[in-house]
């Protein structure tokens, strides 16, 4: 039976799933009680910073001003990895309570709504919300195709199926090698086949090759979608060239060998563009056209489609047959870097106001550090934003931008 986003919204409308934060140490505790909004490890004092041998290390080396950041809650986040149960990764401390974002925090910055429940270990979730494509991205993305049977391979928690199918596209089957994965994936998307492949292993490719041309029946493939894995080519963790986990990015260009989908989006981290001086990228596009593919790639933010986050990720798009699409029209404006030290204001254009942090989780209930539950009720009268009205499915996506314009 297909459930359609409202039936699920209204079935869980009086519950908040996932709402729950890492624990922290005393002492990391201690430093991030001395930082502001939208200030970081530079703000911690020295008599407490000199008790941490990783703060040292960063004041040493001058490291990233995202690191130890707390949220400002006037701007998009930074970039929502998979590290947020850890102060020292990233930006990942509460704009006003003293402790981390809790996962539902870091899901609705991913743009998921607030009926998509996670599953697993509580180490997979960081994973399974770090790693995810956020659900407006992709969606703005599949609005570029026409409505086609998809498939999602390396498909994790299913940020990218969820965009495409809010974007009319059905997806028939989404193909992961890990449990709690796949756990997340199906409990959201029941209609879709959720299968055990791992790609890297020849005889599971071919059985899942097999397994999809008898569900496909005869019926062409549409689209064939995927984010492998990017640990290879991440600017922010460790950068191997020789990480055999980069090649998962080949396999898929299997896939399409053997199923010849009309349409191939590959979804990755910018740092794709420059490993090996953008020979990995040219070699996929090769790779494509030696295929019978037209390829073409963009570099999206993620703020200036609803998500909001300062989010910048790369998409090649393929086509067999209809031809080049180019990237999305943004429809909300996007926030400049920031500069010596100093947070950007928003821009003025004529584009609707990209999505705050405020706006993003003013309404969610305080939790104390390593506290929170995965079930609590939730009051629809705490709502403050579009946004929130958004995420909990009571207003359409086109009257978000409607009322962040002007
Ligand atoms: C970047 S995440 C995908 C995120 C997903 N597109 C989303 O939007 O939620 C990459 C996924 O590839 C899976 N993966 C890694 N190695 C794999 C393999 N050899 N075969 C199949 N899946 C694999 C991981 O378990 C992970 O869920």
């Amino acid at each position: 039976m297909t459930v359609s986003k409202f039936a699920q919204s209204a079935l869980h409308d009086s519950f908040l799933y996932n709402h729950v934060s890492a624990k922290l140490s005393k002492l990391d505790l201690q430093m991030i009680q001395s930082i502001p909004q939208g200030g970081n490890w530079q703000d911690i004092p020295l008599s407490v910073a000199n008790q941490s041998a990783r703060v040292m290390k960063i004041r040493a080396s001058g490291g990233r001003t995202t690191y130890y950041g707390r949220l400002n809650p006037s701007l998009p986040s930074y970039t929502i990895n998979t590290y947020f149960n850890r102060p020292g990764n990233g930006t990942f401390i509460h704009p006003i309570q003293d402790r981390l974002i809790s996962f539902r925090e870091a899901a609705r910055l991913q743009s998921f709504p607030d009926w998509y429940r996670f599953k697993g270990s509580n180490t997979s979730i960081y994973k399974q919300i770090g790693n995810a494509v956020p659900p407006l991205l992709a969606r703005a993305i599949g609005l570029l195709f026409k409505k086609s049977l998809t498939i999602d391979v390396f498909a994790g928690a299913g940020g990218l199926s969820l965009g495409l199918q809010d974007s009319n596209h059905k997806i028939l089957a989404a193909a992961d090698i890990n449990t709690h994965m796949r756990q997340t994936y199906s409990e959201n998307h029941p209609d879709t086949i959720v299968l055990d492949v791992d790609f890297s292993n020849p005889i599971q490719f071919e059985s899942f090759i097999e397994r999809i041309e008898n569900e496909l029946r005869g019926r062409s493939l549409g689209l064939l979608a995927g984010g492998p894995p990017c640990q290879g080519f991440s600017t922010a963790g460790k950068w191997s060239i020789a990480d055999p986990r980069n090649q998962l990015v080949f396999s898929m260009l299997r896939i399409v060998k053997h199923l010849q989908p009309e349409h191939v989006l590959i979804e990755n981290v910018v740092g794709l563009r420059i490993q090996k001086n953008g020979k990995t990228l040219l070699a996929i596009q090769e790779n494509l056209e030696s295929l019978g593919y037209r390829s073409e790639w963009f570099q999206l933010n993620a703020e200036q489609y609803g998500v909001p986050q300062r989010r910048r990720r790369v998409f090649i798009h393929a086509s067999r047959s209809d031809g080049l699409v180019g990237p999305p029209t943004p429809l909300f404006s996007m926030v400049g870097r920031k500069k010596n030290g100093i947070e950007p204001g928003l821009d003025t254009s004529d584009l609707a106001n990209p999505i705050i942090v405020q706006d993003a989780i003013g309404d969610l209930p305080s939790i104390p550090s390593g506290g929170g539950m995965h079930t609590i009720d939730y009051d629809n009268t705490w709502i403050t934003s579009s946004y929130q009205q958004y995420i909990r499915n009571q207003i359409p996506f086109r009257d978000l931008v409607m009322n962040q314009s002007g």
